[in-house]
C-alpha cells in the first residue's frame, strides 16, 4: 500500500508527540525535521523501535536536512520558541517570525503541494506569515487552535458538571489568545444546549463564566505549571485530528484558523472559525449566526489578531 508522508517541522515536545501518535495510528510515514538534527533523529529512531512493539509498519526518520520533507502530503509546523511563564503568545512574535521565514522556504521548495497545519505562536499571525511567505493557496493552510481550545472547554465543563467529556461538544472561535471566543450557545452536553442547562438549574451562570475564563487562559495555566515550555499532549492530538481529516478525507467539521475573505466581516486574516476539512484541505468555512454579544467578542478577538499581524 502506498503510504502518505507526514512532515513534522519542529522536533520538540509537540513534534515528538505527533510522531508518536501518527505512528500508533499508522497514519503515514513520518519525517521529523529540526535544527537539532540529533534530537530529531534520536526521537525517530526510538519511535521506530517502539513501532516494532505497537506494531506499526510506518517509517520514521529524523534529522536537520530540509530535503527530508520532499513530497510530503502534510506538513505540521511546530518549529519556534514556546512561551515561558509570564509571557503572552505575542511576546514570541519577532523570534518566531524568523523561524517561519525559514520554514516557509523549506515548504515552498520541497513540499509546495502539502496541506500545512501551523501550531507555532502567536498562532493566527504565524499562520498568516507562513501562508504569505510560502505562497500557499488558502485551502492549503490552517492554524491549529480551536480544536485544542474546544477540548479545554469540554474538559472544564465536564468536570464542573460531573459528566463524561465525551458527551460535551464545544466551539471556540476567534484568535488563539486570551480573548478567544468560547460560544456556550453552540456547546451542548448529551445534545442539551448549555444555556438550557443553566435554565434548568444544572449549571450556575457564574460556573459557566468561570469555565469560559479558564478556557481562555488554558494554555497559560499549563505554561505556569510546567515552568518551562508549553502544553504538548493536547496540542499534538488536536493537530493529528486535523491531519487525519485531510489524509482520510473525512470531512470533519472543526474550528481552525482559516483565511477569511469577507466571512464574518473579516478580510485577509486567519482567524478561528468552523471549517470542513477534507481531502481538498479547507473545503468550506461555515458562517454562524452570532448574536450581538458574540459578535462583539469575536470582533475584539479579531482586532487583537489584526494588531499582531
Ligand atoms: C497552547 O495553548 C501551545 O498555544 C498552545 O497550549
Amino acid at each position: 500500500m502506498q503510504r502518505r508522508k507526514i512532515a513534522l517541522i519542529g522536533g520538540g515536545q509537540i513534534g515528538g508527540t505527533l510522531a508518536l501518535l501518527a505512528m500508533q495510528r499508522s497514519l503515514g510515514h513520518v519525517v521529523l525535521l529540526d535544527m537539532a538534527g540529533g534530537v530529531a533523529a534520536g526521537k525517530a529512531l526510538d519511535l521506530s523501535q517502539m513501532a516494532a512493539l505497537v506494531p506499526s509498519d510506518v517509517d520514521l526518520v529524523g534529522g536537520d536536512e530540509a530535503e527530508g520533507i520532499a513530497g510530503a502530503d502534510v506538513c505540521i509546523v511546530t518549529a519556534g520558541f514556546p512561551r515561558k511563564p509570564g509571557m503572552d503568545r505575542e511576546d514570541l512574535l519577532q523570534k518566531n517570525l524568523v523561524v517561519m521565514r525559514q520554514v516557509a522556504g523549506h515548504i515552498s521548495r520541497y513540499a509546495p503541494q502539502a496541506f500545512v497545519i501551523c501550531l507555532t505562536n502567536p498562532l493566527d499571525a504565524m499562520v498568516y506569515a507562513l501562508y504569505k511567505m510560502a505562497r500557499l493557496r488558502k485551502q492549503q493552510i490552517v492554524g491549529m487552535a480551536g480544536v485544542l481550545d474546544a477540548a479545554r472547554f469540554r474538559t472544564f465543563l465536564a468536570q464542573q458538571l460531573g459528566v463524561s467529556r465525551r458527551d460535551v461538544t464545544a466551539l471556540v472561535l476567534g484568535g488563539h489568545g486570551d480573548d478567544m471566543v468560547p460560544l456556550p450557545r453552540f456547546c451542548s452536553v448529551g445534545g442539551i444546549p448549555v444555556p438550557q442547562l443553566v435554565q434548568m438549574g444544572l449549571l450556575q451562570q457564574s460556573q459557566l463564566d468561570a469555565v469560559v475564563q479558564r478556557t481562555r487562559k488554558g494554555g497559560g495555566e499549563i505554561v505556569q505549571l510546567l515552568g518551562t515550555g508549553s502544553a504538548f499532549y493536547a496540542p499534538a492530538q488536536s493537530a493529528l485530528e486535523m491531519a487525519e481529516a485531510f489524509l482520510l478525507g473525512t470531512h470533519r467539521l472543526l474550528p481552525c484558523a482559516a483565511l477569511l475573505e469577507g466571512e464574518y466581516g473579516v478580510q485577509g486574516l486567519f482567524v478561528g472559525v468552523p471549517v470542513i476539512l477534507g481531502q481538498q484541505g479547507v473545503q468550506k468555512v461555515l458562517q454562524l449566526p452570532l448574536n450581538q454579544e458574540e459578535q462583539t467578542a469575536f470582533k475584539q478577538s479579531v482586532q487583537s489578531v489584526q494588531r499582531t499581524v
